[in-house]
C-alpha cells in the first residue's frame, strides 16, 4: 500500500530532490506540497517549487504558498548554502499552478478528509506551517500517522555549533511540532550528514542521461560549491530526500527512540534539539532519532526516481 505524504518544503536544492524521489517511487502518494518561507523568502521557495512540478511532470498535486516568516523571529534565509533565487545554478521552465488557499488550510484540509492514521507529514523547512497547523486544527494531531521532519540532530549543528538551521530559524514553530503528542521522527544532521552526493554518485547519475539527471548534477555542482565555501565539506550532504527515502524503504536507516525538546531560551543554544539518551525511552516518548544511513540503499532509490521520473517523461 502507497504511502500517502504531504510534504512542506522551501527548495532548496535537497528540498527538490525530495520532491523528485516523492514524484518517482511508486510507494509514495504525494497528496500537497506545501511551502515555507526557509531557504529563501516564500515567494522564491514557492515560485521554485511550482517550477520544479513542471520539470519532473508533477501536474495533479495541490502546491500551496504557506507562511511568509517565523512565528516570533525575523525572516532568516540562507544565500550561503542555496543561493539569491534558492535554487541556483540549475535552469528551469515555467511554474506549475498554485492553488488560491493557504498552505496551512491545505494540510489541515487533507489530512481532515482522510481516515486517522493515513497520512504522513513530511516537513523539510522551518516547521511554521506545521506549528500553525496544529494550532488553528488541534484535530489533525491524532489524525496523522507520523511527522517525518528534516531538521535538528543530537550531536552538531549547522547554523549555530548546536542548532540546524531548520529548527534555528523559527525555533518556537519546532518546539510545538516536538511537544505534540504525535509521534516525530528527526531526521537531523546526524543521519544527513552521511547522505553526501560524492563523485561516486555523480558518475552514476552522469551514466543515466537525460534531462532530470542534468538537472540533478547541475544542483549537486551549486550545491557541492556551496557546501565547500560555506561549512568545509568536500562533498554535499543531501538532506531532505532522506525523510522521504525512510517512508519508502525504512531499512535505509536506523532510529532510536529518544526524548527530544528544543531549547528556546539558551544565548548559545536557543534552537538546539535536545535528545535525552540518558536512559532507556518511557512509554510516552513519542520521539525518535534517525542515525545510520544505509547509503547505498537512499542512492538506489534516488536514482531510480531519477530514471523513472524520465520514463514517465519520456
Ligand atoms: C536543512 O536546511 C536547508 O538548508 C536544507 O534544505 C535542509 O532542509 C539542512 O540544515
Ligand atoms: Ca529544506
Amino acid at each position: 500500500m502507497s504511502k500517502k505524504i504531504i510534504l512542506d518544503c522551501d527548495p532548496g536544492h535537497d528540498d527538490a530532490v525530495a520532491m523528485m524521489l516523492a514524484q518517482g517511487n511508486p510507494e509514495i502518494e504525494l497528496l500537497a506540497v506545501t511551502t515555507v518561507g526557509g531557504n529563501q523568502t516564500l515567494p522564491k521557495v514557492t515560485d521554485n517549487a511550482r517550477r520544479i512540478a513542471t520539470l519532473i511532470g508533477m501536474h495533479d498535486v495541490p502546491i500551496a504558498a504557506g507562511c511568509t516568516r517565523p512565528l516570533v523571529w525575523p525572516v532568516e534565509v540562507a544565500p550561503d548554502v542555496h543561493g539569491d533565487s534558492g535554487l541556483d545554478g540549475v535552469v528551469l521552465p515555467e511554474p506549475a499552478p498554485l492553488v488560491n488557499k493557504h498552505a496551512v488550510d491545505l494540510i489541515i484540509d487533507t489530512i481532515m478528509a482522510h481516515e486517522p492514521g493515513e497520512i504522513t507529514l513530511v516537513p523539510t523547512g522551518p516547521l511554521t506551517n506545521i506549528a500553525m497547523a496544529v494550532r488553528k486544527e488541534p484535530a489533525i494531531v491524532e489524525r496523522v500517522k507520523e511527522v517525518v521532519l528534516m531538521g535538528g540532530g543530537y550531536h552538531v549543528g549547522n547554523w549555530s555549533p548546536v542548532a540546524e538551521f531548520n529548527i534555528k530559524v523559527d525555533p518556537e514553530a519546532a518546539h510545538i511540532v516536538f511537544n505534540e503528542p504525535w509521534e516525530v521522527l528527526m531526521v537531523g544532521l546526524d543521519l544527513t550528514h552521511q547522505a553526501l552526493a560524492t563523485d561516486e554518485i555523480t558518475a552514476k547519475i552522469r551514466n543515466l542521461g537525460g534531462p532530470i539527471a542534468d538537472f540533478t548534477l547541475d544542483l549537486f555542482k551549486f550545491f557541492r560549491k556551496a557546501y565547500k565555501d560555506a561549512q568545509g565539506f568536500e562533498f554535499p550532504p543531501v538532506h531532505d530526500p532522506c525523510t522521504v527515502a525512510y517512508l519508502i524503504d525504512p531499512q535505509v536507516m536506523e532510529t532510536v527512540r529518544v526524548p527530544i525538546d528544543v531549547e528556546l531560551k539558551g544565548d548559545l543554544t536557543v534552537g538546539m534539539t535536545v535528545a535525552d539518551f540518558r536512559a532507556p525511552a518511557g512509554p510516552d516518548c513519542h520521539t525518535r532519532a534517525a542515525t545510520k544511513l544505509d547509503f547505498d540503499r537512499f542512492w538506489d532509490l534516488v536514482i531510480d526516481s531519477i530514471d523513472r521520473i524520465q520514463q514517465d517523461l519520456a
